[in-house]
């Protein structure tokens, strides 16, 4: 039994973490000086924003926030001092800095300590690590943690420190795509000292996992997608080429074992079935958390050159596997990967496999997603078994179809993609489109039938072309967050029913949603004939 493993049964079995001998005294201290942040952000806090909204003041104190940027505050202070809305205002010094503020639940820069110094940062855990927790959950998600950390990206090339914890996030992703490519979601790493928690769940999963690693093995294709984006991102931002280590490679290496894996349609080429490579089963009476015939999900035809995913963005199951938003997103993350390894001088063939990879998936896309429907025309389906069935919906997580867009997969104008967006934008197109006396959006089977999410209305702020669909939305999330944060969804009959009252990722949308405009229409945030701000 591992440590971590004995730990993880001394929790279990009742002890506190201080009944352990004192293995991570130091954030006991923190956490017992600190308020819980599920708890503080269910109260409001002063001062109040004196908008009419009189949104409250969310930020933990000084002294409990998890990282420090003085650049993070110029920006807060730069954007808030020229709003003319002093709720939005509000919402935005609250939500910009939160995945600092909040989720930062272990980072070290790689010079001293755990991740010792050391010119050789090929071993595990060497150099810069970060473990970035969703908020209420203490476990880290790939998909969540790369997003969460999307706002700061921009700044990293002015702020050593937030470049190192980015950096570190991509060393962290690496180990936990060696480890468990399969997963969604980690538990805290080995060198941070922090107990593992457990999921209360007794899931069946093939490739067996370790549970000190992992939180939760739902495999979802754009887990993997997003820890390529971090990378990519980063590059893209910096310049920086430091995540490039022999670890990385052998990160990128698994992924694209996965991908093969899962690209084996249901029956081979004699007809036979063929068992997936991974399987997953829950007991649970909801038919979101577990998977069709004995954890493999419905059959997939061959041919399609589509790559399954078990399950969405949102951990519920995919009713078809071939699901459209995270293979767009996949096949422009692998192109990215492969300019940004040719212009970094890595591997030629190793550039050359994924441009190659991303385009045939690209193409796989245009044939086999692209539906006519007999009001909107050609729209892309949601998800797809290659017999020719098809799920038209879209739900608020991203990847979306709605977001394909921001995901850098088609230009915001094409046509198939406006046809798309009319069509999950609409009543009788989505069946998740959710509307009520209150609130309004796109909703999922996650939370059900009368929660539409804010995130949705994020997203739909930054497709769109016109100034007062943009406002339209911004303002309704606005009314929606009356504790001055963002939530998961809201009740679509009762603005003050909400669920998550601490969930970073919808904050870091917020937040970039604000900058978008702030950079693209500041006239909707800073007045009639306002600059551009760029941070
Ligand atoms: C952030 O700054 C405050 C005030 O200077 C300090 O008390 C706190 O320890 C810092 N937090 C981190 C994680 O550096
Ligand atoms: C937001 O609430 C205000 C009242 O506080 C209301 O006038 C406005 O129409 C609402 N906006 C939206 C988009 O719901």
């Amino acid at each position: 039994m591992t440590l971590l493993a004995l730990v993880l049964a001394l929790s279990l079995a009742g002890l506190g973490a201080r009944g352990a001998a004192g293995l991570w005294d130091e954030p006991a201290i923190l956490r017992r000086a600190c308020p819980d942040y599920v708890s503080y952000a269910s109260t409001p806090h002063p001062p109040y924003s004196g908008g009419s909204l009189n949104l409250p003041f969310q930020r933990p104190a000084l002294e409990c926030r998890t990282f420090n940027s003085s650049v993070v505050e110029q920006v807060i202070e730069d954007v808030t001092s020229r709003m003319v809305d002093k709720d939005l205002a509000q919402l935005f010094r609250n939500a910009f800095p939160n995945t600092l503020d909040t989720t930062i639940r272990w980072h070290v820069d790689g010079s001293t300590g755990e991740a010792r110094k050391s010119k050789n940062q090929n071993a595990q855990w060497e150099g810069p690590q970060s473990f970035i927790v969703t908020g209420d959950i203490n476990a880290e998600w790939l998909r969540d943690s790369t997003n969460q950390l999307a706002n700061y990206q921009i700044l990293a090339k002015r702020d050593q420190r937030l470049s190192s914890l980015i950096l570190g996030a991509i060393n962290t992703q690496a180990e936990f795509v060696i480890q468990s490519p399969y997963c969604n979601a980690f538990q805290p790493p080995p060198p941070s000292n922090i107990p593992p928690t457990n999921n209360g769940q007794d899931d069946q999963v093939h490739p067996a996992y370790e549970p000190s690693v992992v939180f939760e093995c739902k495999y979802e294709l754009d887990s993997l997608a997003n820890f390529l984006a971090l990378a990519t991102d980063f590059y893209e931002n910096t310049g920086s080429t430091d995540f490039l280590t022999s670890r990385w490679y052998t990160a990128l290496d698994t992924l694209l074992q996965v991908l093969d894996a899962q690209s084996q349609p249901t029956f081979d080429d004699e007809g036979q079935y063929v068992t997936n490579q991974y399987t997953f089963q829950r007991t649970t009476t909801l038919g979101t958390e577990t998977l069709n015939l004995a954890g493999v999900g419905n059959p997939l035809n061959s041919g399609t050159g589509l790559i399954r995913s078990a399950f969405r963005p949102s951990d519920d199951s995919t009713i078809m596997g071939f699901f459209i938003p995270a293979n767009a997103m996949m096949s422009v993350q692998l192109q990215r990967t492969a300019a940004m390894l040719r212009s970094a001088g890595g591997r030629s063939d190793l550039a050359d496999n994924l441009e190659s990879r991303g385009r045939r998936l690209r193409q796989a896309i245009q044939d086999h997603a692209i539906v006519n429907h007999p009001k909107y025309g050609d729209v892309y389906a949601f998800e797809v078994d290659g017999y020719g069935s098809r799920i038209l919906m879209d739900d608020a997580n991203v990847p979306s179809l709605l977001a394909l867009p921001i995901l850098g997969f088609v230009d915001q104008d094409d046509t198939v993609y406006q046809n798309t967006r009319k069509m999950v934008l609409s009543k009788d197109g989505n069946p998740y489109y959710l509307t009520g006396s209150a609130f309004h959006g796109i909703g999922g089977p996650h939370i059900g039938l009368e929660n539409a999410w804010p995130m949705s209305l994020l997203v739909q702020a930054m497709t769109s072309d016109s100034d007062d669909e943009i406002t339209r939305c911004i303002n309704l999330v606005r009314n929606s967050s009356l504790l001055g944060l963002i939530h998961e969804s809201i009740d679509v009959n009762n603005i003050r029913a909400y669920t998550r009252p601490w969930f970073a990722w919808a904050n870091s949308v917020f937040a970039q949603t604000i900058l978008k405009i702030a950079a693209e229409r500041p006239h909707l945030i800073f007045g009639e004939g306002a600059d551009p701000y760029n941070p």
